[in-house]
């Protein structure tokens, strides 16, 4: 028999053939003279349905339990389903005993309820559409990229800077013993990268056009469910941009064009999210996704939350740093649409962002991009590229700008808020296989 994945036999490109199907019970219905089964193996959605005589029917054949079905396939009586198999062998390869299991048929758990089993989650419906939607989710990041003349880099995830200088760096060093000052196994302190910007920068400086899509890693102690100490970060650095608007239409045109790709080849998984798991949500993603964003200076942003009703916990005046409470605030009152919010107080943005020196106020061509549900999806700038403008601490830095500096720029999107923004889910930790936060490594 030919072997078959579960996606390839639903086809009914194969009808009438002798195939073989390996994969994981989903349902089991005994009736009188046959057994009806459901088996997926992490191809697609909808499992295959296997119909056996009642002879072949076995105890050990349990939601959950590892099979090997053997038979043809025939064109299904259902509508539901095309195809079928008729087996002509059952053999359970791995047993589940259903009640030790954590999950049990036909119950539809929450994210919240599954996140407990990390090593299982990937079994249920809702995380396995999970994690085939991430994965289209990358392709259509790097289509986009390719498209768009974009090189990819890999930067490094070890590196001595703190890109974005908020000391929240994990430090890497040998296991064993104590770390001695002085004899750093790089000769100076290392660190887990918390953006690949300045090795972007770095290559921009010859290619123009360069992007990278990795994880990155930030000591962060908040158990928020926007934030994870190991998170994947789409970063692309464009030279020759000497506006913000430049900056804003690569992001609006990634966002839209990456859920675009999504939508189209995921139908199914992004349909069970929307209707099952985010119900409701379509909607507010369609908007995200069809209007053109808008777009507010830092200091309109703070007009109107002084002009609100509403009563934050954070100060709302001129210089404040904006909180998940005032992008919450900002996003509701645009309409539940995303926002970009331009023109951020200098001091509040990292070294590199470009001085607005034609502004009123003391302000940075930087620009963040706030989504319903999620809050800051994207951060950007222009970045400081006037040698006589940078401040003589970061003398690396500095020299990125001695040889052919020209005015360029970037941004940095949040991989796992973007699903968090797409499918609706509330928690940072149900969109990443294997979440990592402060006093949680599992597996
Ligand atoms: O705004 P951030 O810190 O910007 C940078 O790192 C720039 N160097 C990027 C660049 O211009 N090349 O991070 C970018 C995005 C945020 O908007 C957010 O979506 C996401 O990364 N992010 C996190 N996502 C999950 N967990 C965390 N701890 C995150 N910190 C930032
Ligand atoms: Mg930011």
């Amino acid at each position: 028999p030919t072997k078959l994945r579960v996606s390839q036999a639903l086809s009914g490109a194969d009808l009438g053939a002798n195939v073989k199907v390996q994969g994981w019970v989903r349902s089991v219905r005994p009736q009188k003279a046959n057994v009806f089964l459901h088996v997926n193996d992490g191809s697609s959605l909808q499992p295959l349905q296997v119909v056996a005589g009642a002879e072949l029917n076995d105890p050990l054949l349990t939601f959950g339990s590892a099979v090997e079905v053997t038979g043809s396939l025939k064109k299904s009586p259902h509508k539901k389903q095309p195809v079928e198999l008729e087996a002509d062998q059952i053999t359970v390869i791995g047993e589940c005993n259903p009640v030790d299991f954590p999950f049990k048929i036909k119950e539809r758990h929450g994210l919240e309820y599954i996140r407990q089993f990390p090593h299982l989650r990937c079994r249920t419906n809702a995380f396995s559409s999970l994690l085939r939607i991430r994965s289209e989710a990358t392709t259509a990041v790097h289509s986009y990229f390719r498209e768009n003349d974009f090189v990819q880099i890999h930067t490094p995830i070890i590196t001595s800077n703190d890109c974005e200088g908020a000391g929240e760096l994990f430090q890497v060093e040998p296991s064993g013993p104590e770390i001695v000052e002085d004899e750093y196994f790089f000769s100076v302190p290392a660190f887990l990268t918390v953006s690949g910007q300045l090795h972007l920068e770095v290559i921009s400086g010859a290619f123009s056009r360069v992007y990278t899509f990795g994880p990155t890693f930030r000591a962060e102690n908040s158990q928020s469910r926007r934030h994870l100490a190991e998170f994947y970060m789409v970063e692309a650095e464009i030279s020759f941009t000497e506006s913000i608007e430049d900056l804003t239409k690569v992001m609006e045109d990634m966002f839209k064009s990456a859920t675009e790709h999504v939508l189209a080849h995921c139908v199914e998984d992004v349909d069970l999210f929307h209707k099952h798991v985010t119900p409701g949500h379509r909607v507010s993603m369609l908007k995200c996704f069809i209007l053109s964003t808008l777009r507010i200076t830092y200091t309109e942003a703070v007009d109107i939350l002084n002009r609100s009703s509403e009563k934050f916990t954070f100060p709302t005046d001129w210089g404040c740093d904006l909180k998940t409470e005032h992008e919450k605030y900002l996003v509701k009152h645009c309409g539940n649409a995303p926002v970009f919010v331009t023109d951020y107080p200098y001091d509040l943005k990292p070294f590199y962002a470009r001085d607005n020196q034609d502004h009123p106020e003391r302000t940075a061509a930087a620009v963040d991009l706030l989504v319903p549900g999620v809050g800051e999806l994207c951060g950007g700038s222009l970045r400081e590229e006037r040698l006589d403008l940078l401040s003589a601490r970061l003398e690396e830095y500095l020299d990125l700008r001695r040889f052919g500096s020209v005015p360029h720029g970037g941004f940095g999107l949040g991989f796992e808020r973007y699903l968090q923004c797409i499918l609706g889910v509330d928690n940072i930790k149900d969109v990443i296989p294997f979440p990592r936060f402060s006093h949680s490594c599992l597996l």
